[in-house]
């Protein structure tokens, strides 16, 4: 694999562009300004600090979801959540609006919100509200803040909210694309997110240490670990091509705890592999678990269970960090209370588990393991070979002829053939591999594993399975059985 480093000159060719495209853009067009703040914030708010110690230490911090219109008020919740919550790390969730580069609505948005004394925005309006906004928010608390999102072109953003005291930047040219949009070209995509890496880079080579996250869930959907862990290895090597050295790479919890452990244990074993291989050294790499991302039960008691399972799986898999829910998932946006109830719930598993040593050293987990390194060769052999010199042009050729398939996008540039289903244990398997490049030994262990459910259940394998999979959790169960 090349370097498709983005040159100096070509970044700076895109930047003035990029600050035009909203007026806010002015105030970080002197670099040096956003690295001259940056360097002076304390080092116990830095992201990357943050999570290099937590690797260290051998724990698991925890952060919350949260974001809403108006700075003030985002600054109450986000100190609400760092004290009654005890959030090691904090977000700023950025709305709809911004994700879209829609600033015209946003501006309303903020307007109406300030009129209506509540936020009508779902999330932070951070380009709206500008370099010093931010800078008032993230001075405002005591722990590292990040920017967490869903924007296909993030680089306004990035730029500003790098300026603005934000110390990590999740997202992805991929994660933040086919999950997100219907319509964004996913070379365009990538070259955006190169943009926004290469800031990073440029950020880290000036002595600033940025940390970035893909978004590992995806659609959150019965992802089986292959797919997500395939697409966080690339977005890894895009990032670390731009010079970026602090990564958290995601996995987003499945269900079965030994196919979630086995995948955690190898997302961080594989990505260090493929990162070697490809020439990287001297970067940090960290991991994220998400409490599972598909739907939950209305019922808060229930709810708390959903969190407190996925916080097991977190501490036993010994992640350096885990992003918490809220009792309130069914409904929506969670009230701060709610918010911190979700955080309390997670510290009072992660401190019961804090001392214990998980062996997951067992049978079921060293088989799952294998299963996930070949699959995640198969399909990453498959990126590389149609790559050439150029990663780019290899995601999105794999794209195309649905190497790469993420199940249940909106995007029109994924295929959409592949259909994951459970097991008889609720592992997440392939009932149709579309035109994954998986061998037959490895669909015949899926075809399997398959057959045992539909034996036990008396019915065969069909769409009407994986649509009761997908409601299962939020119905009270794991699998998808029929009455
Ligand atoms: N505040 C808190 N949580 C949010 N989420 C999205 N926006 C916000 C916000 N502004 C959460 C959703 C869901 C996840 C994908 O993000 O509730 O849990």
């Amino acid at each position: 694999m090349k370097s498709q480093r983005l040159a100096w000159k070509d970044f700076l060719a895109q930047r003035q562009a990029v600050l035009d495209s909203w007026p806010t853009g002015r105030d970080v067009a002197a670099i040096e300004d956003g690295l001259r703040y940056q360097r002076a914030i304390p080092e116990d708010k830095s992201f990357a600090k943050a999570m290099s110690k937590a690797k260290a230490a051998g724990r698991t911090l925890l952060q919350p979801r949260a974001g809403v219109a108006l700075i003030d008020d985002h600054i109450r919740l986000l100190r609400y959540l760092e004290t009654e919550g005890t959030a090691d790390l904090l977000p700023t969730t950025i709305d709809a609006y911004t994700r879209q580069n829609r600033y015209e609505e946003a501006a309303r948005g903020i307007e109406k919100s300030r009129a209506a004394g509540t936020s009508l925005l779902n999330g932070f309006p951070a380009v709206n509200h500008g370099r010093d906004g931010c800078r008032a928010v993230t001075e405002a608390v005591t722990k590292p803040v990040q920017v967490r999102h869903g924007t296909p072109d993030a680089r306004l953003l990035a730029e500003i909210s790098l300026a603005g005291g934000f110390t990590s930047y999740e997202g992805g040219g991929i994660s933040y694309n086919i999950p997100y949009a219907k319509k964004v070209e996913i070379g365009k995509c990538l070259r955006d997110w190169q943009y926004v890496d290469r800031l990073v880079g440029h950020y880290e080579e000036n002595g600033i240490s940025i940390n970035r996250e893909p978004f590992g869930p995806l659609t959150g959907t019965l992802v089986p670990p292959f797919i997500s862990h395939a697409v966080a290895i690339l977005e890894g090597l895009l990032a670390l091509d731009q010079g970026v050295k602090s990564i958290t790479l995601g996995y987003g919890q499945g269900g079965n705890v030994l196919q979630d452990l086995a995948a955690l244990a190898s997302l961080r074993e594989l990505a260090d592999e493929y990162f070697r291989k490809a020439g990287f050294e001297g970067y940090d790499l960290t991991l994220v678990f998400h409490q599972w991302m598909g739907g939950f039960p209305e019922d808060e008691a229930k709810a708390f269970a959903v969190i407190s399972l996925g916080t097991f799986v977190a501490a036993a898999g010994r992640v350096e960090k885990t992003i918490v829910k809220s009792p309130h998932e069914a409904m929506g946006i969670p009230t701060k209370e709610a918010n911190a109830a979700g955080l309390k719930a997670t510290r009072q598993v992660l401190s019961m588990m804090a001392d214990q040593q998980i062996c997951a050293d067992n049978a079921i987990v060293r088989r799952e393991m294998d299963l996930i390194r070949r699959e995640v060769d198969s399909v990453m052999s498959a990126v590389l070979g149609a790559a050439g010199d150029d990663i780019v042009q290899g995601i999105v050729r794999a794209f195309a002829g649905g190497i790469l398939d993420v199940p249940f996008a909106p995007s029109i540039y994924n295929k959409g053939k592949v259909l994951p289903v459970r097991d008889n244990e609720g592992c997440i398997r392939l009932f149709a591999k579309g035109n994954l490049p998986l061998g037959e030994d490895i669909m015949s262990f899926h075809k399997e594993r398959l057959q045992e459910r539909s034996k036990a259940e008396g019915r065969p394998v069909t769409f009407q399975m994986v649509t009761d999979d997908i409601y299962a959790i939020s119905k009270g169960k794991l699998i998808g059985r029929p009455r």
